[in-house]
């Protein structure tokens, strides 16, 4: 038997969840195939689309970290081979290897029988986001395996809240020609934050939340912001704030950091926006010379 499942890029913290809040995107994402083998053992057979750069040792690939920690849980010694398929570029903000790790467990957990819900793979993928980034958040991992909107209410214990999805929300990814680790943009984070910055962020938050219930696309927009991350990580990305002005009066709900960056997520209401917006976007970078693939 052999199960091949996808899992799709993810934008996360959203600017006013960090580290709690994330979504999935449409149609791009990596895809992983699973085949029993009898020899007791995880081995990452072949990956293509990561022009070489990711590990196949069992140790480090997110793919058979996430596995490995799923089979352990089950006490089984099933061997398994994993081939990878990598839609989405490295390093990109994109929940690139949070998408391999999820990918993994949707396929593993099926060639197994489904033991576990989709709510009970999202610890495996942490152990895999630990591995690849050095720490272990849900915010990418929990919305590609669960796919919409979904809040980590809570890290010990783990409380996965899956959230409504607004019927129109457009979402145009940035993507400049950098290389950002997970691990160095978590690196420049301010460590305290004052009483009057986490009252803004909780009541963004909140009202961000409200917005998804309410289907209320104007409060989103009011409560994408960010007093945690972005004014620290923002630096570590040419063109940001050059690309969050020239947009402005384009009709976006808002723009933020995708993740830890240096993708840029704007949202919008509807598509004819959306592709203005990643229209701009090229002008925008085309301006500061630097190249971009804008999704
Ligand atoms: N919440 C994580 C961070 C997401 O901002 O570091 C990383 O993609």
């Amino acid at each position: 038997k052999t199960v091949t499942a996808f899992a799709p890029a993810t934008v996360a913290n959203v600017s006013c969840g960090f580290d709690i809040l994330g979504f999935a995107i449409d149609q791009m994402g990596d895809k992983v195939t699973v085949t029993p083998n009898d020899l007791q053992q995880l081995r990452v057979i072949g990956i293509i689309g990561d022009g070489g750069k990711l590990p196949l040792e069992p140790d480090k690939n997110t793919c058979s970290v996430a596995i490995q920690a799923m089979l352990d849980h089950l006490e089984s010694n099933q061997g398994i081979d994993i081939y990878l398929e990598k839609g989405l570029p490295l390093g990109s903000g994109m929940g690139s290897s949070a998408a391999s790790a999820a990918a993994a467990l949707v396929a593993a957990n099926e060639l197994l029988g489904n033991p576990y819900d989709k709510i009970g793979l999202v610890p495996f993928a942490m152990e895999a986001e630990c591995i690849a980034c050095g720490s272990a958040h849900a915010d990418n991992v929990a919305p590609s395996i669960l796919g919409g909107f979904v809040l980590i209410r809570d890290y010990h214990p783990l409380d996965i809240i899956p959230l409504p999805v607004p019927q129109n929300l457009f979402c145009t990814l940035v993507h400049p020609h950098i290389e950002l680790r997970t691990a160095d943009s978590r690196s420049v984070l301010r460590k305290q934050l004052s009483l009057k910055e986490a009252v803004m962020q909780s009541g963004n938050i909140a009202g961000f939340i409200a917005a998804l219930y309410e289907n209320d696309l104007a409060l989103l927009g009011r409560s994408l912001k960010d007093v945690i991350a972005e004014p620290s990580r923002a630096l570590l990305i040419p063109g940001f704030y050059e690309l969050r002005s020239g947009i402005q009066f384009l009709g976006a709900l808002g723009s933020g950091i995708s993740g830890s960056g240096p993708t840029i997520f704007i949202l919008s209401p509807d598509q004819k926006t959306a592709e203005a917006v990643g229209g701009k976007a090229k002008e925008v970078f085309a301006q500061i010379g630097l190249g971009v693939d804008v999704f």
